[in-house]
């Protein structure tokens, strides 16, 4: 298992996921080989809650990263857990069409292109 699975499995832990008990860990390789990574943070109010996905994105932006290689997701589930449509958008938005690899605890793992997991995308090519 390659340092980027095992950074996504390894956050998974870090989870604040007290209402849905769904722990998420995703991790995220920049083009200079940096890692950056996120958990699920929940919130009362349900509606709050942030995707491991989109904390991974926001924190690797907010350390100045910009261009990445690719992302892993972990979860818990036979069926490979993907990004919610949220999530998607915002892995387009800031990664374009990177590789998208699913993992779970048992290291079973599949890969796929952001583009056929998010076909037909907005992005802010239309808005020029
Ligand atoms: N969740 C993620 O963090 N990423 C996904 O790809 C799917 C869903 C979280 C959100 C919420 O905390 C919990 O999993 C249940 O939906």
């Amino acid at each position: 298992m390659d340092s980027l699975c095992i950074a996504a499995l390894g956050v998974r832990l870090n989870a604040h996921a007290p209402f849905s008990k769904f722990q998420v860990g995703a991790a995220i390789e920049d083009v200079d080989g940096n890692i950056h990574t996120g958990c699920n943070v929940e919130n009362a109010t349900y509606g709050l809650t942030v995707c491991a996905e989109r904390v991974a994105v926001f924190k690797a932006i907010s350390t100045g990263a910009r261009k990445f290689r690719r992302v892993v997701v972990a979860a818990d589930t036979d069926v490979l857990t993907p990004p919610c449509g949220a999530c998607r958008q915002i892995l387009w938005e800031f990664c374009g069409d990177v590789e998208v690899t699913l993992i779970n605890l048992h290291g079973k793992s599949e890969s796929f292109r952001l583009a056929d997991l998010f076909p037909r995308p907005f992005d802010a090519s239309f808005l020029s």
